[in-house]
């Protein structure tokens, strides 16, 4: 597809129903029935960047900011994998107290394990990125946001968007399955930029891309922006399916915050992903990137239930492989 053609589908309401179920057989088609499970632990809400979208930004006062350490994370890890967890993903703010060290000492001990590791921790050095992964790190998730340069550097006070897609560059070249994606609903985003999304998933031929519908968080500058389409983000998802068919694509629990069904139904519109949190209750609430976040009172054992009974009801099975991108 061209950018002008993935405008056509994007505004034309009428393409909805061809688009999801053209989707999910390409899904189908491409990389099966079974949906991957990663189990997520969020383990730091300490974040040194202004991301103005982000409720876990540094100038974010009012949020209780937490840290778990190692041996809690190995605690959850070994957890999830009696769980039936393949994949482990850690992510958190930029939070220089985890350093390169302390890093490669946790991705080490998980990676004892016979499991597959993801991290999503933000932007590195080519060298930091290189050592997690000489240590075993096995993918990587950092989503670009938007490409419309313009719109970036709104939305990210003192960062650069240049070192933003230098890093993708970096984790692929160095062998990382790399995930990015977009948010979908931004204030001032363009049709024709999330077109550009899409075709920068193909062009850096990205392993897993997660689309979430932008919510505004009250103790953030963008507190009273108008909320993402549910619809709309579903759209980039399903088109960003026909135009990477083997790839990975999370149902992510933004699109669940938005509609109550919302991981089902992307499930059923090009996805093969879901990521349940496997920490402890404790956390969940405090991980406040935008409000409304699912799970918040659920406990592991009762995420991974409620995600299997789902799956099953609409005839899906859960993987037990690691889910790369390919075999
Ligand atoms: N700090 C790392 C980073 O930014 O890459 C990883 C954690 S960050 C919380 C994960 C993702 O949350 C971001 O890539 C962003 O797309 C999403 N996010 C943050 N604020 C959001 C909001 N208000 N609505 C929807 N998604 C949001
Ligand atoms: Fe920090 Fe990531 Fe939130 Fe930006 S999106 S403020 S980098 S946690
Ligand atoms: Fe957490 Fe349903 S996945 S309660």
């Amino acid at each position: 597809m061209n950018k002008q053609e993935i405008i056509n589908i994007l505004s034309d309401e009428t393409k909805n129903d061809w688009l999801f179920k053209e989707a999910n057989r390409v899904r189908k088609e491409n990389v099966g029935d079974k949906v991957h499970l990663r189990g997520l632990i969020e383990f730091s809400n300490i974040c040194k960047r202004q991301c103005k979208y982000c409720g876990l930004r540094s100038e974010n006062k009012e949020i209780e900011r937490y840290r778990i350490l190692k041996d809690e994370i190995l605690l959850y890890t070994k957890n999830a994998i009696d769980m039936g967890y393949r994949t482990i993903v850690l992510q958190s703010g930029e939070d220089n107290f985890y350093d390169t060290d302390k890093m490669l000492e946790i991705i080490r001990e998980i990676k004892k394990h016979d499991i597959a590791l993801t991290l999503s921790i933000g932007e590195k050095t080519y060298d930091e990125f290189k050592a997690f992964k000489k240590a075993g790190a096995d993918r990587y998730l950092l989503r670009i946001e938007t490409t419309d340069k313009r719109l970036y550097e709104e939305m990210h006070p003192n960062a650069s968007y240049e070192n933003r897609k230098q890093c993708l560059y970096n984790l692929k070249s160095l062998g990382f399955e790399t995930g990015t994606g977009c948010l979908v609903g931004l204030p001032n985003q363009t049709i024709e930029s999330l077109a550009d999304d899409i075709l920068f998933f193909k062009e850096l031929d990205a392993d897993m891309i997660g689309i979430g519908p932008f919510i505004p968080h009250k103790q953030t500058p963008l507190k009273d922006c108008a909320k993402g389409d549910f619809w709309l983000a579903l759209k980039v998802m399903a088109i960003t399916r026909l135009c990477l068919p083997d790839i990975n694509i999370p149902a992510t629990t933004a699109m669940e915050t938005l509609n109550p069904n919302g991981r089902i139904i992307a499930l059923q519109s090009g996805a093969n992903v879901v990521m349940p949190n496997v920490t402890s209750k404790e956390y969940r609430a405090k991980y406040e990137i935008y409000p409304g976040k699912i799970c918040i009172n659920e406990n592991p054992e009762q995420c991974r239930g409620c995600i299997e009974g789902k799956i099953r009801a609409i005839g899906r099975t859960i993987s037990k492989e690691k889910g790369f991108r390919k075999g």
